[in-house]
């Protein structure tokens, strides 16, 4: 399948060894795209490059730690350096994080904040100024269901991925007569080692994943075409949580009523079973 908006496109992926980056990588190189594929551990991102290697010299990849922001400004400048320009952006890395408040460490708050937001903010920083010389550009931030909703028992995580939706946002207005798009992936239960991880991004015990977690490459699918509308908020899969999110703004007693069930839900599951799922 070829789409015109990524056809020859220089793409940067981060967080593309697993999950949704990976699904990401794959959905643009079968849409025309070179895709340099970044992570931090060179043995997981050689194994993912090499799994699309049917795309020939296509598909790149970048080592870099998200949370250093020297590694983040290296990777995104030499990647235009060499590519001759920057067209998109995919700030995806990212860890989860379902705990109870007052169990969670400062440590942890650092954690999460340092590789949800502050990765965000540098892979933005270094890529803008490409992008404003070039008047075109897209930079499409993961953020989260979580970022529009809040989520019992995701206080953490939720400060984070409701700060990378209204970074986007503004700046989706701020750069909208400078050629450079912006666009914030939400995210609902989509398949992902996400569910195997601690907040520090470590792999823990058994795969808890949520029964009804919807398939990353078909998320990825989708979110590329939302992508190439220039669509600013993409919520994935779109029901029911688009009716959600709209009816959380509106006050609707409804999803009150669902985020309390759910927080009992959840607390409920802890007590007694030890994990929230
Ligand atoms: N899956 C969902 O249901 C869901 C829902 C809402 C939002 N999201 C968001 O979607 C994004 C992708 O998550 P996923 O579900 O695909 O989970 P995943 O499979 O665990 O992927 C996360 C990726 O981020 C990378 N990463 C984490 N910290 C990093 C760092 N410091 N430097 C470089 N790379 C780092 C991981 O690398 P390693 O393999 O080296 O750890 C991994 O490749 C995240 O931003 C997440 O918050 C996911």
């Amino acid at each position: 399948m070829t789409n015109e908006y990524f056809k020859d496109k220089i793409c940067i992926v981060t967080g593309a060894n697993s999950g949704i980056g990976y699904a990401l990588s794959e959905e643009l190189l079968n849409r025309g795209a070179t895709v340099y594929m970044a992570g931090r551990d060179p043995a997981k991102v050689a194994t993912a490059a090499g799994q699309l290697s049917a795309h020939g010299d296509r598909v790149r990849t970048l080592i870099v730690d998200v949370t250093n922001q020297k590694q983040v400004q290296a990777a995104i400048e030499g990647t235009a350096a060499k590519a001759g320009r920057l067209d998109m952006l995919f700030n995806n890395a990212g860890v989860g994080g379902t705990t109870q408040y007052e169990t969670a460490t400062l440590e942890d708050w650092r954690n999460i904040i340092d590789t949800n937001v502050w990765s965000v903010i540098y892979g933005t920083h270094a890529a803008v100024p490409i992008m404003l010389r070039q008047g075109s550009g897209h930079v499409v931030n993961t953020g989260s269901i979580s970022g529009l909703v809040p989520v019992p028992f995701q206080s953490l995580y939720s400060l984070t991925k409701f700060g990378v939706v209204g970074f986007s946002e503004c700046l989706r207005y701020e750069y909208a007569e400078k050629g450079i798009a912006f666009s914030v992936v939400c995210p609902s239960f989509i398949a992902s080692a996400i569910y195997n991880k601690t907040m520090d991004g470590k792999a823990h015990g058994e795969l808890r994943m949520p029964d009804d977690a919807y398939p990353a490459d078909r998320a990825a699918s989708y979110v590329l075409d939302r992508v190439a509308e220039r669509r600013g908020i993409i919520i994935v899969p779109e029901e029911p949580n688009t009716g959600i999110w709209r009816g959380y703004v509106k006050g609707d007693p409804d999803v009150e009523a669902f985020a309390l069930r759910m927080a009992h839900d959840r607390r409920v599951a802890l007590e007694t079973k030890g994990t929230f799922f």
